[in-house]
């Protein structure tokens, strides 16, 4: 593996940003994982921001780690206290997915929540809630964003890009960031106060999994669907052998025939 990403790199000016957090802003330079940070933490204001240089121990989905070097992305965590029902919190997954992919133009999205340029993702999301019974403490939203990243580990190549090895050109994490926070927390506003349906509108136009053959892999079995749709609760819709059914994302991991989206 070619590691030749950068040691060296501008930290993140905290003032270009701080003004688009409803919340606190928590900064770090080097930090385990900004959703465990997040997870755990006393007394956080609704919409805080968690936000780390580098994480040693960033987190993917399905126990995964995500690689999160200095100075290369954006890894962070928004903090929330939503009056919502257990069940909907994967609805904040799919708006998390839908604010980045607004951010980033000629974006699209792999159902749940990984934006993809072209067949390559860019950025994953990592929800976790905090719940005592079945009142929820807290939902945490990891977002993690390739931007400057000059080379992937051999492994993931084929999988994974950044902004920069799309543009050719080295974007200012702020300009990035600006964009994603203000994009989120518009989509979180409408969400709480008119509920999901035209996030649900907006999100089945990004979703380049909808109209695809997918592999659905649950307890190693795999088989063969075609994506055809997104019920109104953010569960994929999928035919298999003419027979509709509804994937849960918790449940069932999906992969594209072709490529990885
Ligand atoms: C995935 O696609 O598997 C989800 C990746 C989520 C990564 C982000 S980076 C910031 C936050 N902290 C973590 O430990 N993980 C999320």
């Amino acid at each position: 593996m070619k590691n030749s990403n950068k040691t060296f790199y501008e930290k993140l000016h905290i003032e270009t940003f701080k003004d688009y957090i409803p919340g606190n802003v928590y900064y770090f330079d080097v930090v385990d994982s900004t959703n465990s940070q997040a997870k755990y933490a006393e007394n956080v204001p609704d919409k805080s921001l968690f936000i780390a240089e580098r994480q040693k121990a960033g987190r993917g989905r399905r126990g995964r780690v995500w690689s999160s070097p200095a100075g290369c992305g954006i890894w962070m965590t928004i903090y929330l206290k939503p009056d919502i029902l257990p069940d909907d919190i994967s609805k904040l997954t799919l708006l998390a997915g839908l604010a980045v992919s607004r951010a980033i133009s000629g974006s699209t999205i792999k159902w749940p929540n990984d934006v993809l340029i072209g067949n390559k993702k860019v950025c994953g999301i990592l929800t976790e809630a905090i719940a005592d019974n079945s009142e929820i403490k807290c939902v945490v939203v990891g977002i993690g964003i390739n931007v400057n990243t000059e080379t992937f580990p051999d492994e993931l190549i084929d999988k994974a890009t950044s902004l920069f090895l799309e543009t050719g050109t080295k974007q200012k994490r702020e300009d990035v960031l600006c964009l994603v926070l203000q994009e989120f927390y518009l989509l979180y506003e409408n969400f709480t106060q008119k509920g999901f349906g035209e996030i649900y509108k907006e999100y089945i136009n990004k979703c380049s999994t909808i109209g695809k053959e997918v592999l659905l892999i649950k307890n190693c079995i795999e088989t063969k669907a075609t994506a055809v749709g997104m019920t109104e609760n953010g569960e994929l819709l999928v035919d298999i052998d003419g027979k509709k059914e509804v994937i849960n994302s918790g449940e069932v991991s999906v992969r594209g025939l072709l490529g990885y989206n």
